[in-house]
């Protein structure tokens, strides 16, 4: 028996690159796989948060993960904090994990860059080890989630090895599940950045929840560039691979086979936000 695990923060909006790059998967997951869904409430403290609103984002963020099709039913949807296995089991990981390999993360070294000067607390640095917590906990073998937590995983895997060394065989190693399209959905005003809760762009956001005029705006305005051809190449045209990919992502075609079909910008944009509406419909009409 699979188990699968991930974990989704309430801080913040539910945008298209969770739900392209993580959440449509659970829903998948959920009927071949033991599986279980954290709202990881004590990862969005590594900022500072007001306690009643925290609670209430929890709870808007189970209401999505329902309206996106996780069933209490069939899989195991709750809160990081009601299990308070969570951190103390976090405690013996981070004396297992190395500062050293914790510095390394590039989340680490992107948000302590951006807010330098600035607080940075210490567990946006130990952050990595509640999350391998959360995981071994289960006995997790599975673990989808979008790229950017690929390297937090191969960390979880690490220490999961380690500890097992150091102790005796106690936790099962952990496999990421990273999907082919839409592990990295772009924000799409500045398409070599991905899309984020905690940046602030909100004309390069498309949430869950945004209505259709408003996803064919955010499209029909997303950054391009001046050579007008249609191509996947992530380094030289992010902007244009972006759109393709989130097409794919929202249809279930290749990049490659999609971008054959297109000469021009407009209609490549007009038709992703009428595949991303249609993607969307079914949880933004349940939510
Ligand atoms: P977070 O919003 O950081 O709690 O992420 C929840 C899940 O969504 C994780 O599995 C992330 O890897 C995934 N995710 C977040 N942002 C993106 C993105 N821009 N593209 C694809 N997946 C993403
Ligand atoms: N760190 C993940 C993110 O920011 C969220 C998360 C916390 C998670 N614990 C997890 C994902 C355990 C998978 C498994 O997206």
């Amino acid at each position: 028996m699979t188990v699968v695990f991930s974990g989704i923060q309430p801080s913040g909006e539910t945008h298209i690159g969770n739900y392209l790059g993580a959440i449509r998967h659970w829903a998948v997951d959920q009927h071949e796989h033991t599986s279980y869904y954290c709202v990881v409430d004590l990862h969005s403290l590594t900022t500072p948060h007001d306690p009643a609103e925290l609670r209430s984002k929890s709870l808007a963020m189970a209401t999505m993960l329902v309206a996106c099709g996780l069933d209490p039913d069939v899989c195991t949807i709750f809160v990081q904090s009601h299990v308070a296995e969570h951190t103390r089991l976090a405690w013996l990981l981070e004396c297992t994990a190395s500062i050293g390999e914790l510095q390394r993360m590039t989340q680490f070294k992107d948000k302590s860059a951006r807010t330098s000067g600035e607080f940075i607390s210490a567990g946006l640095l130990t952050y990595p080890t509640l999350m391998t917590a959360d995981i071994v906990l289960y006995d997790t073998d599975r673990v989808p989630v979008g790229e950017d937590q690929r390297q937090h995983i191969e960390l979880a895997r690490d220490v999961a090895i380690r500890f097992n060394s150091r102790y005796g065989e106690t936790f099962v190693v952990p496999q990421g599940a990273i999907p082919k399209t839409g592990a990295r959905v772009m924000d799409l005003q500045e398409p070599t950045n991905k899309m984020s809760k905690s940046v602030d762009s909100p004309q390069g956001t498309v949430m869950v929840l945004d209505p259709p005029d408003v996803i064919e705006r955010k499209l029909s305005r997303a950054v391009t560039d001046s050579d007008g051809e249609v191509r996947f190449d992530v380094a030289a045209k992010p902007g244009v691979s972006n759109l393709l990919s989130i097409l794919a992502a929202s249809t279930g075609e290749s990049v490659e086979a999609l971008a054959g079909r297109y000469t021009q910008y407009g209609p490549l944009k007009k038709d992703t936000a009428a595949a991303l509406i249609e993607a969307l419909r079914p949880a933004r009409e349940r939510y």
